[in-house]
């Protein structure tokens, strides 16, 4: 039987986390990893970001509270395992690092470049992409052995799965460590082999891309299809209200990456979509999107 080398053994123990990025994201990630017991550091380019992570996680903190599903003392422990961290220097000792910044190939390249600098060679290095290529984003770190894709769903306190994708030379002590981690999450499971936006996103976003081509082309208005889809095909949201939920932004790279990785033309983004995200119209997160969230409750904006 081969000896376990040592740096595999060190691998497996994962107690530090750090989360790059304090966006919708990266505070849910933040909050489940505090609750299940890990110490968190979390980290974004912008100060407010960091702030107002901090703060959307006590406030779901405290509805859970609420709802009874957590207790005063768990929220109390689990804010106080959480540190913020402006530079990415602080998150040197880190087990695991899971960058979730902005889905932007270059700009996750230049944190893996950064962090790997300062980060244990021993720590294992993860980015919750929704689409980006892991093989190709290891590649850009001094680590691709130990570099995986721990892809979880939003809203990431609610949401039970998460994809798990390996690069092509991750290792299995690697993908042993992040089961491990999700396990005690109390998250599921899914394995995606490391193509174009796995699982998940792979189906979802071209059902959404779709709804956005039946608004453009007049179809159906944005309350029509919402309603189609919530009434008609039971889903709990309509298309374009999750759009908005995902963030158009976050949307249109998905339907960019597909239709270039796969370059096949029936993942072309919808020409509107392109429009939103050209206006900055990128959902709940800038508070217009297909609808406006500015008033008391949403408006369509077409
Ligand atoms: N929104 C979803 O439904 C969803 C689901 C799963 C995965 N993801 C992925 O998670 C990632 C983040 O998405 P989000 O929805 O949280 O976006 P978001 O816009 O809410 O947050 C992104 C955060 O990254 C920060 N950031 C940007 N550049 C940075 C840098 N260089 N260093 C540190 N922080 C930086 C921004 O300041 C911002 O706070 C993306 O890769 C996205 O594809 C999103």
């Amino acid at each position: 039987m081969r000896a376990v080398p040592v740096d595999d053994i060190m691998a497996a123990v994962i107690k530090k986390v750090g989360v790059i990025g304090a966006g919708q994201m990266g505070n849910g990630i933040a909050h489940v990893a505090a609750l299940a017991g890990f110490d968190v550091v979390l980290n974004d380019i912008s100060a407010d970001r960091l702030k107002s992570g901090m703060a959307t996680i006590n406030g779901n903190l405290a509805r859970q509270v609420s709802k009874k599903a957590v207790s005063e003392d768990d929220k109390n422990k689990a804010m106080a395992r959480i540190s913020l961290a402006e530079k990415l220097d602080d998150l040197a000792d880190c087990d695991l690092v899971i960058e979730t910044a902005v889905e932007k190939e270059e700009v996750k390249r230049k944190i893996f470049h950064e962090l790997c600098a300062v980060l244990k060679p021993e720590a294992i290095v993860a980015s919750d992409t929704s689409s980006i290529s892991i093989t190709r984003l290891a590649a850009a770190t001094d680590r691709p052995e130990r570099f995986i894709g721990i892809h979880f769903m939003n809203p990431v306190p609610l949401m039970e799965l998460v994809e798990l994708i390996r690069g092509i030379a991750t290792d299995d002590s690697t993908f042993e460590a992040s089961k491990e981690f999700v396990a005690k999450l109390g998250k599921q499971v899914a394995v995606s082999e490391d193509f174009p936006a796995f699982i998940v996103n792979r189906i979802l976003l071209p059902m959404i891309n779709e709804a956005i081509y039946t608004l453009y082309e007049g179809v159906g208005n944005v309350e029509a299809i919402d309603a189609a889809m919530k009434l008609g095909a039971h889903h709990p949201m309509g298309p374009l209200e999750l759009a908005d939920f995902i963030g158009l932004d976050t949307c249109l790279s998905i339907m960019q990456v597909l239709h270039e990785g796969l370059a096949d033309s029936k993942y072309r983004p919808c020409p509107l979509l392109v429009k939103y995200v050209e206006a900055g119209w990128l959902g709940r997160k800038t508070q217009r999107g297909f609808y406006d969230y500015r008033g008391a409750k949403p408006v369509p904006t077409r």
